[in-house]
């Protein structure tokens, strides 16, 4: 069933993709969401592929379409082979997006920025610029890459640690147009949702307006689910609003109270081999699991890797104050 339900909602007919830079109303933004939905992105994965869904990557577009023009522009953390980056340039040929990425990770053989410039080739983008550094780096100095324009739309994709993923959030602020949209991937991961939720906590003009999450990270599923994740969301999304005029209501991503993974971060950094443990996890995880007293079961991982902690989350997808001021109607209307 669709998350929207039996709820008809009647500013739903509006058109989300006509270009304008105005302050981003529920309609818009609403049907910006409903259109990634119904309408998940077709994506030649012969030329672009990479690490997203198609809804995301539809979702980028009909926001792009909206927002995006010479005096706001998109910006990403984590380019990886360019799906996104390419896709949205391709949907906004006449204005400069930005992608940053070091190429740290996933990237043994050096290839990824060539395979980019490759692609832009084969797809005559022309309006796509890499800034080849680290996010937090670029994001300090962005001004040095952008000039005077600002960002209106912002994704993240980068590195999924919870510091960095607060980083990418706070670090942005100052080069956010005054109703930008931040969309956030990979949302499903435990420590992304509680960044995201510190951060809506401690800046309140920034609202979470819609989220949607599957129970595991795609690497954890079987064929077919991955087959769902790649023409869905992937691995989770939260979609975030800069809202300086309060018409959203607080609203915040499902979190666990127990705050003992988070603790555990001082312990791995005051480690005899800090930069070692991910060499080293699985080795102490064999250990571990060894031992006749076992470790608390309760925060024990389901799977070797990419634990999500997203399987029996319970929330719901848009945030409340879009159905605060609209007509509910029956499906036969
Ligand atoms: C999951 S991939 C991005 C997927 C991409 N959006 C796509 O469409 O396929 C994450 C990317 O983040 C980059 N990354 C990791 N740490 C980074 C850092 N500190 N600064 C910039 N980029 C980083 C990696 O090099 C990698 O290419």
């Amino acid at each position: 069933m669709s998350i929207f339900g039996k709820l008809k909602v009647k500013y739903l007919q509006s058109d989300c993709r006509k270009n304008l830079l105005q302050k981003m109303d529920k309609k818009t933004i609403l049907e910006c969401i409903r259109n990634a939905e119904e309408n998940p992105s077709d994506v030649d994965r012969n030329i672009l592929s990479g690490f997203s869904g198609a809804k995301i990557i539809s979702l980028l577009k009909n926001f792009a379409s909206t927002i995006v023009n010479d005096r706001a522009t998109y910006l990403e953390v984590g380019v990886y082979r360019g799906l996104t980056l390419l896709s949205v340039a391709a949907t906004v040929p006449e204005s400069e997006v930005f992608g940053i990425d070091n190429f740290a990770f996933f990237d043994k053989y050096g290839i990824n920025l060539s395979i980019i410039r490759e692609r832009m080739t084969k797809l005559n983008i022309q309006n796509a610029t890499i800034i080849n550094n680290d996010f937090e780096d670029a994001l300090e100095n962005l001004d040095r890459y952008t000039g005077d324009i600002k960002t209106g739309l912002y994704f993240i994709d980068g590195p999924h640690d919870y510091r960095s993923q607060l980083m990418s959030l706070l670090l942005i602020r100052p080069w956010l147009t005054e109703s930008a949209v931040i969309i956030v991937d990979d949302s499903n991961y435990l420590h992304v949702r509680q960044a995201n939720r510190d951060f809506l906590i401690t800046n309140p003009e920034f609202k979470l307006v819609f989220q949607s999450y599957t129970k595991v990270h795609p690497q954890n599923c079987s064929a077919k689910e991955r087959e769902e994740a790649e023409s869905g969301w992937w691995n989770g999304i939260n979609v975030i609003v800069r809202d300086p005029d309060n018409i959203f209501e607080p609203f915040l991503p499902p979190t666990m109270p127990d705050k003992t993974l988070f603790t555990n971060d001082h312990h791995i950094h005051t480690s005899m081999y800090p930069e070692a443990f991910r060499k080293y996890s699985r080795i102490v995880d064999l250990i571990a699991s060894c031992r006749l007293r076992k470790p608390a079961m309760k925060l024990k991982g389901k799977y070797k890797s990419m634990n999500t902690y997203s399987d029996d989350l319970t929330y719901d997808h848009f945030n409340p104050s879009f159905f605060s001021n609209i007509v509910q109607v029956n499906d036969k209307n």
